[in-house]
């Protein structure tokens, strides 16, 4: 009988490149627990926006695993995180998602933190008690343009600022930091995080499944293999290439970064970005393909601005619009459920009913987010079958399903010495 490290050494160094994983990397508990400590305990994770908490005193909670954390806006509108536990006996301090506070106490017995997490009271502790010492313990954050990311090590992989000043300039013009959240869905998927992350890095499963994200989005950037096609389909897919390259020419023209940056399976903090072109009207995702929302982003002005994509390992997509953005955050809960949580964000300025239907906002991703939970529920009963066998990626179409495996598997090698 393997003990639970060399079982865990056995099956990554045993990973068959260019398959999908073997069974228990989606189906095992242990797996599942060396995940939390390997990736999610000692990553940069994607957790939300900076308009999740506006103002001085609000406050957002994050669970990641056990671990529950405290996004607090402080009093000089910075953003901080800390762990969402009482120095005192260990109660946990804010049960709600979202909440505004003057000071963060905890309602066991009154312990007192101000916005900076120091602990400001303590009662009858004693005049030798020294509150200097029992503040919040602080937990790394980063803000990349408004998106921020947590990490609970205490020695966090050190690439987020080389990723944050190569992404910073694709970003910043969408102005997340002025933008309000719209709209937020957190829907379960019954497959483990691995199979999300996988589901999400193609789009070889969009046109048999995806009806209203491919009404924005071209069929020929999914990628094929052009041996496959005929005439007509291979003149369609050069004339999509023209198209992306001078649609990248002119959008860099007016100051939008737009050319492809890979470094998916390349670093510790994998990442990867492009500007894309979008069909019909060009400038949403949405049904018509036009702007869901009358006010722009930032100081955009030209609707046509395609959609940009952020994807970040090991756990975020997001797409960014002229005149919104839609941000994912993938937290495991275990083996075989995963939390994806969707933000749709709009201009700050903007009112609903006025200057955009939110069931127009949000119509082609809560469909798309629906219809992936299912895929993925699908390929989570697979993976529980005993005929299941790892099956070859397309390498055509699910290059980055490879490359996310491959960062997976590499991160799992480096934290148990495989
Ligand atoms: Fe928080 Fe006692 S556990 S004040
Ligand atoms: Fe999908």
């Amino acid at each position: 009988m393997l003990d639970k490290a060399s079982f865990l050494n056995a099956l990554v160094q045993g990973r068959k490149a260019g398959h999908s994983l073997n069974a228990q990397f989606y189906t095992s508990p242990d797996i599942f627990a060396a995940d939390m400590d390997a990736i999610f305990s000692r990553h940069w994770i994607y957790v939300g926006v900076e308009p999740d908490v506006p103002e001085p005193g609000d406050v957002m909670t994050v669970d990641i695993g056990p671990s529950s954390i405290l996004i607090v806006r402080d009093d000089d509108n910075g953003v901080k995180a800390f762990h969402n536990v009482c120095r005192h006996r260990g109660a946990r301090l804010i049960d709600a998602e979202k909440t505004t506070v003057g000071n963060l106490v905890c309602r066991y017995h009154s312990w007192t933190y101000n916005l900076e997490g120091d602990l400001v009271h303590a009662p009858h502790m004693g005049a030798d008690f020294d509150r200097s010492c029992k503040g919040l313990k602080p937990v790394n954050l980063r803000s990349l343009e408004g998106l921020l990311f947590i990490c609970l090590s205490d020695d966090p992989p050190d690439d987020f600022d080389d990723m944050a000043a190569r992404m910073g300039p694709y970003i910043a013009p969408h102005k997340v930091r002025d933008t309000k959240i719209a709209y937020q869905s957190d829907l379960i998927e019954m497959g483990n995080w691995k199979l999300t992350l996988e589901n999400n890095r193609e789009c070889y499963h969009c046109e048999a499944n995806h009806p209203e994200l491919t009404v924005p989005l071209f069929a020929y950037g999914f990628g094929f293999a052009p041996e496959e096609m005929d005439p007509i389909d291979l003149e369609n897919a050069q004339r999509y290439e023209a198209l992306r390259q001078t649609s990248h020419a002119e959008w860099e023209a007016m100051g939008l970064p737009s050319r492809e940056i890979e470094e998916l399976d390349s670093r510790v903090t994998g990442f990867r970005t492009e500007r894309l072109p979008l069909d019909g009207n060009g400038e949403s995702h949405t049904m018509d393909t036009r702007a869901a929302c009358r006010i722009p982003l930032g100081a955009l002005t030209n609707a046509k601005l395609g959609g940009l994509s952020f994807w970040t390992q090991p756990n975020s997509w997001h797409h960014f619009l002229g005149d919104h953005i839609v941000t994912f955050s993938v937290l495991p809960l275990d083996a075989g459920r995963t939390l994806v949580r969707t933000k749709w964000l709009v201009n700050k300025q903007a009112v609903e009913g006025v200057d955009y239907d939110l069931a127009n906002l949000i119509e082609v991703w809560t469909a798309t987010n629906s219809q992936d939970a299912a895929l993925v529920e699908m390929c989570q009963r697979g993976a529980e079958n005993p005929a299941y066998e790892p099956g070859p990626y397309s390498p055509n179409t699910e290059m980055l399903v490879e490359k996310f495996v491959r960062w997976y598997i590499g991160r799992m090698a480096e934290h148990s010495g495989a």
